[in-house]
């Protein structure tokens, strides 16, 4: 056990795959009770069957009202909702010129207004409690923005100046909110997986940590933003990107 989180209830939203599963997973190890929210069915079986989460509950987040029917549930069988994970987000790239606006609205639906939906329904048990962590995921493109994702990088900045403002007007109640910004980690949301060596090469040559990242490098941040060593930290946006772009040619030390 690296942190103990015997008794502590986390809600991860997008547990069904990718990065939120492996939270889930590492929450679990950690002691938690474990709620896991997703829109897909299939994703969540799985978890089911793989004992991945205490509670499974199909949820589009996009959703106020499914949000708060999850939040009612969770709050009736366990009592309260210690841990936040705001993981779940969507990508679509395209040029801005001709991006298709309801693709717009459909990237700010998940990516932010999800984010609030979750936030709103999350609080009062948070104030109730006078505790509470709440966790967004961002991304390296709320730092530095990708041509053809401006609006999955808008959205992730918006989530940072959530996570800032959030901070603030929940600090009084014991509620601490941090952003981390993930760089490249080969899930189904992007193509990182199916690269070919050079063009491979080509983006790690972005990184200080010449590896892909790895989905327990995000759940391990969690688990820590989650436990007691990170108290005094709120507001902040953390970067486990494996250094990427810390200098301006990460690439060169490499090359020698
Ligand atoms: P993924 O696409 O593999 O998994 C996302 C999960 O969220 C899926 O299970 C999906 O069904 C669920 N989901 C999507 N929309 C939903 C909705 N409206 N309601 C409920 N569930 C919904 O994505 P991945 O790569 O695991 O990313 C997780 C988070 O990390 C996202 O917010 C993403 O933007 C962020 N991130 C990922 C990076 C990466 O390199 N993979 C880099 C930077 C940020």
């Amino acid at each position: 056990m690296q942190i103990d989180l015997s008794g502590r209830v986390v809600l991860v939203t997008g547990a069904g795959r990718g990065i939120g599963r492996t939270i889930a997973q590492s929450f679990r190890r950690e002691g938690a009770t474990v709620v896991g929210l997703d829109r897909d069915p299939e994703a969540l079986a799985e978890l089911r069957e793989e004992s991945l989460a205490d509670l499974a509950l199909n949820c589009d987040i996009t959703d106020p009202v499914q949000v708060r029917e999850a939040i009612a549930m969770v709050d009736e069988q366990f009592g309260r909702l210690d841990v936040l994970i705001n993981n779940a987000g969507i990508n679509a790239e395209g040029p801005l010129e001709s991006f298709d606006p309801a693709l717009w609205d459909q990237v700010f639906a998940v990516n932010v207004r999800g984010v609030l939906n979750t936030c709103q329904a999350a609080i009062p048990l948070m104030k109730r409690q006078g505790a509470g962590r709440i966790i967004n995921a961002a991304s390296f493109a709320a730092i530095i923005p990708s041509v053809d994702a401006a609006a999955y990088g808008a959205s992730k900045a918006a989530v940072v100046q959530m996570t800032r403002v959030l901070a603030s007007e929940l600090g009084p109640w014991g509620i601490t909110v941090n952003a981390y910004a993930p760089g490249m980690i080969p899930t189904a949301m992007n193509g990182f997986a199916e690269l070919e060596d050079a063009a491979a090469s080509t983006k790690l040559d972005q990184l200080s940590i010449r590896r892909w990242g790895l989905p327990e490098d995000v759940a391990n941040l969690c688990l820590f933003l989650a436990g007691d060593l990170s108290g005094y930290i709120t507001g902040a946006l953390l970067d486990v990107s494996g250094g990427k772009f810390a200098t301006q040619d990460p690439g060169a030390a490499s090359r020698g």
